[in-house]
């Protein structure tokens, strides 16, 4: 058989994302102390697909090439593919024509999430005779993604990106499964509205070319974290599903509730109160007194000197000494967060890199 391959988008805009994007692209940005994309890597390892084409957009390129390097440490194979401009999903992939050469292959977004991964519909489109499988998960606003029409009898009869009027509430999630023919397809297409070569016209091509689509239906959750708000939500998800496990240390008179995971040489002082799901990096201090609740992830080399921290990211070096209670707050790496007077409850931080805050 010919062995899937995979390719992962990682490149795009990110504008909704900032100031979280002006460092470094978003699909970098840790969920549960994990960068998005790292999650799409995994999945597609855990189904097979060992040979990965990374696409990389113009921002941070480097950055990505120095997380994944050439794949090894992971057990995998990277292959790099520079894409200059965001012209378009269809047109990242169609950068990648040589190296996926007769293969199928599975696209799949890098900031897109799902759980339980892809193994199933692998092993679905494989055996099955179709040109090319999406996969559709009901959602509440449609019209922000590419969204399905069926006829009466459940067929797949049209595909289209961003509709004003949703024909239905079945979205196309960024996890999308492809034979060679779909090139044919991407070779044809022209620039949509939003000056880009839309992979859900491509697939529309397939269609009305007589090709076999087919798809799947998303049973559990499915996120694409294009904001703030999908970054936590996101976060919320995976948290609930973490297994916990300590590996720092944790003073007698502290006190931990629910599913919490500690990295090493993490130090938790006495009479920390941590409330699950929460995950913390390595060589972080939570001192004495401090409050993180449910659904808070805070990664390396942190100090939290004071303060109540809840659904919320801390990415890696920060420093967090204030007497009051962040929360929904995105804080990325190098920020310091400091009291400067008594402040009121509830302040809200979406911020970037290096950012530095007296309050
Ligand atoms: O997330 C699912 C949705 O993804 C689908 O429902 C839509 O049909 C599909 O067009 C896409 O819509 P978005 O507007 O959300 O796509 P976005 O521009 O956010 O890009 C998605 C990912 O692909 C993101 O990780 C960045 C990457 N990308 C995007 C473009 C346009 C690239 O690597 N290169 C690009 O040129």
């Amino acid at each position: 058989m010919n062995l899937m391959k995979g390719i992962i988008l990682h490149g795009g805009h990110g504008t909704r994302l900032r100031p979280l994007t002006h460092t470094g692209p978003k699909q970098l940005i840790p969920v549960a102390n994990k960068p998005i994309s790292r999650y799409v890597l995994e999945d597609l390892k855990n189904s097979g697909i060992t040979d990965i084409t990374i696409v990389l957009g113009a921002a941070y390129p480097e950055k990505v090439k120095q997380y994944y390097g050439d794949g090894s440490d992971l057990n995998v194979k990277i292959t790099y593919q520079i894409q200059d401009a965001p012209r378009g999903i269809a047109h990242a992939i169609g950068l990648c024509e040589q190296h996926m050469g007769t293969s199928p292959f599975v696209v799949y977004l890098g900031d897109n999430l799902l759980k339980g991964g892809i193994n199933h519909l692998v092993e679905e489109f494989q055996t099955s005779n179709q040109d090319a499988m999406v996969l559709l998960c009901q959602v509440k606003e449609p019209q922000q993604f590419g969204v399905a029409k069926f006829d009466g009898e459940g067929k797949l009869t049209q595909l289209i990106e961003k509709p004003k009027h949703p024909p239905s509430d079945y979205a196309l999630t960024g996890i999308y499964f492809f034979k060679s023919a779909i090139f044919t397809m991407i070779r044809q297409l022209k620039p949509s509205w939003r000056d880009e070569l839309e992979i859900t016209d491509a697939i529309q091509k397939l269609l009305d070319d007589g090709y076999n689509l087919g798809y799947q239906i998303v049973k559990d959750w499915w996120k694409d974290t294009g904001t703030p708000e999908d970054i936590l939500e996101a976060n919320r998800l995976v948290l609930d599903e973490m297994k916990p496990k300590i590996e720092g240390k944790v003073e007698d008179n502290s006190s931990l509730q629910g599913r919490i995971t500690i990295g090493q040489n993490t130090n938790i002082k006495e009479k920390a109160l941590i409330r699950g799901p929460a995950i913390i990096g390595e060589n972080t201090t939570i001192e004495a007194n401090v409050y993180i609740g449910p659904y808070t992830s805070i990664g390396d080399n942190v100090s939290i000197k004071q303060g109540e921290i809840e659904n919320s990211i801390i990415m890696n070096n920060c420093i967090i000494d204030i007497k009051d209670r962040i929360t929904d707050s995105i804080i990325a790496p190098y920020s310091k967060i400091i009291s400067s007077k008594n402040t009121p409850h509830g302040k809200r931080f979406i911020i970037g890199e290096r950012t530095h805050i007296e309050l």
